[in-house]
C-alpha cells in the first residue's frame, strides 16, 4: 500500500471479511486478537467506521490483548488495559467483560498467564489476530530469542523496544522493563493473522521476516510458517524487500 490511509483500509477490509466468515463457520460472534502501539490505530478506525456504516458487526466479539507492561499502576493511560478500553472496546463498542488483557499487576504472573491461554482456549480459539511489528522484529513482546513455541509468559523487554517505545511516556526511566506476552506459539494457534506495519524504521524487520530464515533472531518470521497470513505495508516499510 501507498500510504497509512490505503494500509489501514486494506487491513481493516481482511480483518473484517475474517469476521464474517468466522461467524459463518462457527455460528458465535467472532474472537479477536488486538495489538496496541501506533500501526494498528488506522485499522481501529477504520473498523469504527464500518461498525458505522453497517458493513461489520462486532455484537457479543470478544477480544485477546497481546500483552501488556509489568508494574504500571492501574489506571495508567499508556499501560494497555486502558489503552485497549481507549483506541479498541470503546469504539468498537464491544463489552468490556470479554475483552482480556493480562493483568501487569498480578502476583501471580505464571498463573496469570496460564488463566489467559486458557480463556482462548474457552472462547474457541481467536478467529483474526491483529498484530504490529517491533524494528528489532518481535511481534507481541516476544523479543530476538525468543522461543518459536513459547506460550503467553513473563518476558524482559530489549532496549531498543524501551527507546522505542519512550515516546509514550515522559522519560526512558518510566519504561517498564518487564512485560506478559502472548507467546509465539499462541499467536500462530489465531486462524488468521493481519500484520500491520508502516515506516522506514521497520523496513529491516520487514525484509528479515519475510526473506530472512525461520528464526527466533527475528521472532516475526514464525509467520513464515502460519497458513493464512496478511502483511499490509506502507512503501516506507517494504523499502527493503528484494
Ligand atoms: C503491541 C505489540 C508490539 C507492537 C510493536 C510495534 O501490543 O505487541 O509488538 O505491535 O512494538 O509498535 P508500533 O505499532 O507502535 O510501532
Amino acid at each position: 500500500a501507498a500510504n497509512a490511509a490505503e494500509v489501514a483500509r486494506l487491513a481493516a477490509l481482511r480483518v473484517a471479511r475474517a469476521c464474517r466468515s468466522a461467524t459463518t463457520r462457527r455460528g458465535i460472534p467472532p474472537v479477536l486478537g488486538f495489538a496496541t502501539g501506533s500501526s494498528p490505530l488506522g485499522l481501529y478506525a477504520e473498523l469504527t467506521a464500518m461498525l458505522e456504516d453497517g458493513s461489520l458487526d462486532l455484537a457479543g466479539a470478544a477480544g485477546f490483548a497481546l500483552d501488556e507492561y509489568i508494574g504500571l499502576p492501574k489506571g495508567h493511560p499508556e499501560s494497555y488495559a486502558e489503552v485497549i478500553r481507549r483506541t479498541v472496546t470503546e469504539p468498537l463498542g464491544l463489552d468490556p467483560a470479554y475483552v482480556h488483557v493480562l493483568d501487569g499487576n498480578s502476583d501471580d504472573p505464571l498463573g496469570t498467564c496460564a488463566r489467559f491461554e486458557q480463556a482462548i482456549i474457552d472462547a474457541g480459539g481467536v478467529d483474526v489476530q491483529i498484530v504490529g511489528i517491533g524494528a528489532n522484529g518481535h511481534i507481541g513482546f516476544n523479543e530476538p530469542g525468543s522461543s518459536l513455541a513459547s506460550r503467553t509468559r513473563p518476558m524482559t523487554l530489549a532496549e531498543r523496544t524501551r527507546k522505542d517505545n519512550q515516546r509514550f511516556f515522559d522519560s526512558l526511566d518510566e519504561v517498564p522493563t518487564q512485560c506478559l506476552t502472548q507467546g509465539l506459539g499462541t499467536i500462530m494457534d489465531a486462524r488468521e493473522i493481519v500484520m500491520v506495519a508502516k515506516g522506514t524504521n521497520k523496513a529491516e524487520a520487514v525484509a528479515k521476516m519475510l526473506e530472512g530464515p525461520v528464526s527466533s533472531s527475528c521472532p516475526a518470521s514464525v509467520l513464515q510458517l502460519h497458513p493464512n497470513v496478511t502483511i499490509v505495508i506502507d512503501d516506507d516499510a517494504a523499502s527493503r524487500l528484494s
